[in-house]
Order: structure tokens, then sequence, then C-alpha cells
């Protein structure tokens, strides 16, 4: 059994949290909207662009030189991160979305077609919807999704209904935003693989949070964030299959993804340029790299289970608040993230009232529509914990909570 985190030495290094809001010391609790920046990704940003910044991959001088140096070198340490078989099958994008767009846009067009089926989830965010729902408009194919039980668990039985040699692509979330579910991605991925289908997982809720090797989870695609696990924002990764990748037509056009370019007509870099027109986001993706090496620095298995052990303590507190429902499964197969109800309290009251105690949670439909439509709600309130979170700050929550009830329902 590993040593747990030290968490107020991880705290301190986060200077953001060290404030008061309203009053209170701040209690974050929307890590699975943003998580929060330590001081050495801060540094690492201000220090490229006070010593390193140049356009990559172009200029004959030092600053390019060591610019690209930088650049590359993040992709080699984000294909460690996740057991990648090549640097060239990261792509380096804007986030998650971006990630997802990109192998909708590339990938979609020339292979699927009309009367072809692209399988989703109840449980997907609206990023792993709309690029598909705007692929079907283009191609005539057809969208399913794979429902989930009472707990909130993907109904795997299903899958056998709903997969067909017409199934082209399966899109999956590795972890549930809204609800936590860590979901069977390996499984899943499996069954698709049976009838011939694609995989793309959204790992946004995972990659900070839990080991990840896609490899191991046979998958074609994956993409996440890097401002969700202590990354600067505007900077995400796709990895994909390089065969896929070298397969696939560019995404945009524009310098640095050609090899030849004449008035009518070019031809391209492989992957990953290919895919990374225009200049990149160097500074962000040197962030990436330095966020990657303290989170693996910590261990991501250890930062699994305090979140673990959190949600725990959180379930355990929130089934002596009175109306107190949460919505997620409880199991191991469960992230540290806590959607719940409070009695017929407005999600939005709940929050205000939370935040006015310094405590910041989100509250509404998480950019997840059709999970709330199934679960029959028209919002829930969230709080997501991280690596820098304690029992603590549960506490915190829970008093919040009691505070709301009284408050808001005169008892
Ligand atoms: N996907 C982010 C969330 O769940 C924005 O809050």
């Amino acid at each position: 059994m590993k040593a747990p985190l030290d968490v107020k030495a991880i705290k301190a290094e986060f200077p953001i949290l060290g404030q008061e809001v309203h009053g209170h010391p701040l209690v974050y609790l929307d890590n699975a909207a943003s998580s929060q920046k330590p001081r050495i990704v801060l540094e690492a940003l201000v220090r490229y662009y006070e010593r390193d910044h140049a356009n990559v991959h172009r200029g004959i001088h030092e600053l390019s030189t060591r610019a690209t140096q930088a650049y590359e070198g993040a992709r080699a340490r984000v294909a460690r991160f996740i057991g990648a078989g090549a640097v060239e099958e990261v792509v380096f994008v804007r986030g998650t979305t971006e990630g997802i767009n990109l192998v909708a846009s590339a990938w979609g067009p020339s292979n699927l077609g009309e009367g072809d089926e692209i399988l989703l989830t109840v449980l997907e965010h609206h990023s792993n919807i709309v690029p598909w729902q705007l692929l079907a408009q283009r191609t005539g194919a057809r969208l399913k999704s794979l429902d989930i039980d009472d707990h909130g668990r993907l109904r795997l039985e299903q899958l056998g209904d709903l997969l067909s040699e017409r199934t082209r692509l399966v899109g999956v979330t590795h972890v549930s935003n809204a609800l936590g579910t860590v979901n069977p991605v390996a499984e899943i991925v499996a069954a698709a693989k049976r009838v011939g289908a694609t995989v793309v997982v959204d790992g946004a809720q995972a990659a900070p949070h839990l080991p990840i090797d896609v490899q191991a989870l046979g998958c074609d695609f994956y993409a996440f964030s890097g401002h969700k696990m202590c990354g600067p924002t505007g900077i995400g990764v796709l990895w994909g299959r390089s065969e896929l990748l070298e397969e696939m037509a560019p995404y945009q056009g524009g310098g640095e993804m050609i090899e030849i370019v004449e008035l009518e007509r070019s031809t391209y870099k492989r992957a990953p340029q290919k895919f990374e027109a225009g200049t990149p986001n160097v500074a962000d993706a040197v962030g990436l790299a330095v966020a990657i090496d303290f989170l693996e620095g910590l261990g991501l298995e250890r930062i699994q289970a305090h979140e673990h052990d959190l949600v725990s303590y959180a379930l355990e507190r929130g089934a002596q608040i009175p109306g107190f429902r949460d919505l997620g499964p409880v199991g191991d197969d469960r992230a540290g993230v806590l959607s719940f109800e409070l009695g017929d309290i407005h999600p939005h009251d709940v929050a205000q009232i939370l935040d006015s105690r310094g405590i910041a949670v989100r509250a509404g439909h998480h950019c997840n529509q059709p999970l709330m439509q199934r679960l029959g709600l028209g919002a829930t309130t969230r709080a997501s914990f991280y690596l820098y979170n304690d029992r603590d700050d549960v506490d915190a929550l829970c008093e919040g909570l009691r505070a709301a009830l009284d408050f808001l329902s005169g008892g």
C-alpha cells in the first residue's frame, strides 16, 4: 500500500488556493470543470517566455532550436504518460473538444456513410455528442446510445443488441464528468472490435486522475485536456493509432503541415505535423509536460486512491444530511465526482450559498443534457475533488449544505 498524499504540502504549491473568497478560505471543488495550477507550471510558462520563446520547426537560430526542443520534448513526455506506441501518435490540440472534432472531421467522412451507425453512451459530455451529430448530418449515419442502470453504470448487456457490422464508431467517456462513473473502457473496446468498429475515448476526466495506458485500453483515439490536470488552458492531446492518423486527411490547412505547396495542390507532412497547421501552442505544451511531471511525481495511483477516499467520506457524511441524494455509483468504479440533489432546493441556489461560504462547486447540466433527461432532472449540484482537497474540504461542503437547508427550506 502506497503512502497517502501529503495534501497540506501539495496545497501549498498552488498559489491560488491560499486566498479567501467572500471572507472565507477558498475551498475549490470544481475540478471537473478546471483544475488549479501548481507553482512549477506557472514558473515554467514564465521561464519559457523569458528565455526560450520563438516559433518552432522554422528558424535556424538558437531560440527557435530551444523552442522546438521544448515543444517536441513535451510531446515525448505526453507519449510516455499515456503509454503511446510512438511519439508521432501524439497530436497537440486545444483540448478534448478539439481532439474529438478532429477525429469526426478528418476520420469521419471517409469512414462513414448512409446507414452506418455511431454508438455513444448516455454518459457522454456534449463534446462527445455534438461532433458526431454534425458528422451524421454530413454522412447520413445514425446515432445510437448505450443506457445506464439506476446506479449510473453503463448497461453493457445492451452492447450485444446495439453493436453490429453497421457500427463504424463507438464513442465513450472513460470517466463520467457528471456522475463520476469509471467506465470499463477495455471491455467496451473489445466488444466494439468484434464488429470492426473504431473507438474514440473521451479521457478528459480520466487522464488527470488515474493511470492511463492507451495500448492496454485497446482504443483507437484518446483525447484529453491540459487544464483539468494542473496544466494550462488551451492545450490538449489527441492520441491516435499511427496507421489511422496516416490514413486521415488533414483537418486544417496552413503552414507547417505541408511538404510542398503549388498553387493548385499540396503534399502534406506525416502525423502529427499534418494535424498541427499554423504556429502551435508551444508554451502551454511545455506547461503541460511540467504538469505531467508533477502528477507522476506524486503518482497517479495515489491520486486516484486519495480522491476515492474523499468521495467515500463525502458519501458517508452526505448520507447524514436530510434530502441529500447522490447520483453516482458506489464502488471502486467511482472517481472523485459527487453529483447530488439536496431535497427540492435548486442546484443553483445550493451553489450560491456554498459560494457565499467560499466553496466553489458547479451546478447545472454539466454539459450532459441527454444524461439529465435520462435521470429526469434539469440540473444537479456537483462537487469534484482533486489532489489538493482533503477531508476538511468535505466537512466544509457538508456544513455548507446544512446551511443551505436551514436557509432555503426553513429547517
Ligand atoms: N467538462 C467540464 C465540466 O464537466 C467543463 O465541468
